[in-house]
């Protein structure tokens, strides 16, 4: 596994594993376990998955040591502001069963995340939590947050893999010392990856699949992947990509697969600003 350091100093795995939309508590453990057994070290959850408890319990069950694992969870919405964020926290480092988190994350650049934000940096500066950042900030609110902020995100997980490459948002992390992580970077299996003729055939030389190239292009690019599955083979599969590297020319040919633009979720939009908002994980 190769490493990142962020820009506090913490040392971030380039690979991890993700498990939205696994809310089955059993389902969600074993995953997470498999995962953890087949060598993933950073696990990738959020309040709005509804499966802390199970990646708690996964954790507590997995037999490696505390700080050999690194594990994210995130701020949803509704939480947002100073004093629900630092109640939000507790909650999830309950669920969790943790006394510390490795990296906290703003799900989404909404509501008071200002007043979050300033929650998160007193966490941080306690010693509660290694690295905190946000998610799904485009360039604009980004540049905003770092120039405002007492300590400037150490992460923006976003959307990224061959379909939206978003090499502009990651020139501007980088300006920022902002690390870039990739959520959907199988591309939630859209637009036929797993077949494209493109990743495949740049594969059939390394004798890697499709997901193991776009998944090996974002890291060799830098961005922290953190791949989903719960089927152990392909947990197997998008973890084998250290041994190989792309040439500049299959980067380029992997450069022209880009859309330009989110086939998931275009947080531009003032339809996805009202449906997450209104989206609520609690009472
Ligand atoms: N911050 C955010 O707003 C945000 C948003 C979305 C996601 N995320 C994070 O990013 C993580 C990854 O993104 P994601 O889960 O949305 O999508 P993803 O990892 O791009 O794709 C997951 C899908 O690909 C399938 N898959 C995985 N490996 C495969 C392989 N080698 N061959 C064929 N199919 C394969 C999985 O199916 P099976 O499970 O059936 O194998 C699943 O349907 C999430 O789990 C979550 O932790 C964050």
């Amino acid at each position: 596994m190769e490493f990142v350091t962020l820009s506090n100093g913490v040392k971030m795995p380039l690979e991890g594993f993700g498990v939205f939309q696994v809310p089955e508590a059993d389902v969600c453990e074993k995953a997470v376990l498999d995962a953890i057994e087949t060598g993933y070290r950073l696990v990738d959850t959020a309040a709005a998955y509804f499966n802390e408890e199970a990646v708690g319990s996964a954790i507590k069950k997995c037999g490696v040591p505390r700080e050999e694992l690194f594990i994210t969870t995130k701020l949803w919405i509704q939480d947002a502001g100073y004093e629900n964020a630092k109640k939000a926290f507790e909650t999830s480092l309950k669920k969790l069963g943790l006394d510390y988190l490795d990296l906290y994350l703003i799900h989404q650049p909404f509501g008071d995340y200002y007043g979050s934000w300033r929650a998160m940096e007193e966490l941080y500066n306690e010693g509660k939590i290694r690295a905190i950042g946000v998610c799904n900030f485009y360039p604009e609110r980004l540049a905003d947050l770092c120039v405002n902020a007492k300590v400037v995100p150490m992460v923006n997980q976003v959307e990224l893999h061959p379909f939206f490459a978003q090499g502009d948002a990651l020139e501007n992390m980088k300006n920022f010392g902002v690390q870039p992580e990739a959520w959907g970077p199988l591309a939630e299996g859209k637009h036929g990856i797993f077949t494209h003729p493109v990743l495949t055939e740049i594969g059939k030389k390394y004798d890697k699949t499709a997901a193991q190239v776009a998944l090996r292009w974002n890291a060799q690019r830098g961005v922290v992947i953190i791949p989903k599955s719960t089927h152990i083979e392909r947990m197997k599969e998008n973890l084998n990509i250290w041994d190989f590297k792309l040439t500049d020319e299959e980067i380029s040919a992997i450069a022209k697969l880009d859309l330009g633009h989110s086939e998931i979720v275009d947080h531009s939009s003032p339809e996805t600003a009202k449906w997450l908002n209104g989206w609520k994980i609690h009472d």
